[in-house]
């Protein structure tokens, strides 16, 4: 499953490139105004760092399908020919998906919050389907469950479209997906941060450490002996 960053702070995605293996990183309107900047700034400092390999998303504004198409060029004429185009799959937004994917360019269907949603988009053309699993949730219904049923439908019906896992809220949601092998989740610094957060870790790293400092002395580690 690929490994993608939600988030826009070009310092966070420093750190977390660092220390987790990530694969790119995903932004969407709401992201993109908490930096306060022009979005092109930010987006162009993100794939300057992450490089042409890292999987850059970016979403459209446009409620109708020429306005998105049109952003579509101008967002790849900006950051590349690569980068992923975030639609909505909304009625005009399958147009676009339709139209955009017959000039080639790398299309994620977004704000998915139902299976046919994501079928129509993946027969449209889209690389990736966005199912927003805790949004989902928060309406009474079962997030993960939802995106199980996508990566499902998209592989009876022999389409390439990946799932592409958003809106987590913990870490259980994220492993649900990780162990039924969905293409790609894209999540929040604070519940990466969460995936690896345990005390009973730190407890027997400090215990360890305890024992070798009894045998070799205080700050001693394998160098000092
Ligand atoms: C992804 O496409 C969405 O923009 C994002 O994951 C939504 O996450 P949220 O529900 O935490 O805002």
């Amino acid at each position: 499953m690929k490994f993608i960053i939600d988030f826009a702070n070009i310092e966070e995605i420093k750190k977390l490139y660092a220390y987790y293996p990530v694969d790119g990183v995903t932004t969407n309107p709401s992201i993109l105004a908490k930096e306060g900047r022009n979005p092109y700034e930010t987006l162009k400092k993100i794939r300057e760092f992450i490089g042409e390999k890292g999987e850059l998303h970016v979403q459209v504004i446009s409620a109708d399908a020429e306005g998105m198409i049109q952003e579509a060029h101008r967002i790849q004429q900006e950051l590349g020919a690569t980068t992923y185009v975030k639609i909505p799959v909304s009625r005009e937004g399958l147009k676009a998906i339709k139209a955009l994917a017959t000039e080639g360019g790398n299309i994620t269907a977004t704000a998915i919050y139902t299976q046919m949603q994501a079928y129509l988009a993946g027969k449209a053309g889209a690389h990736y389907a966005a199912p927003y699993v805790n949004r989902i949730d928060n309406l009474g219904a079962d997030g993960v469950k939802v995106a199980k049923e996508i990566h499902d439908i998209f592989k009876n019906n022999n389409l390439k479209t990946e799932v592409l896992a958003a809106s987590f809220k913990n870490s259980q949601q994220v492993l649900e997906l990780v162990k039924y092998g969905v293409g790609a989740a894209t999540i929040s610094p604070d519940v990466i941060e969460g995936l690896i957060k345990l005390d009973s870790v730190t407890c027997a790293v400090a215990a360890f450490t305890k024992d070798f400092e009894g045998l070799c002395g205080a700050g001693k580690s394998m160098l000092d002996c």
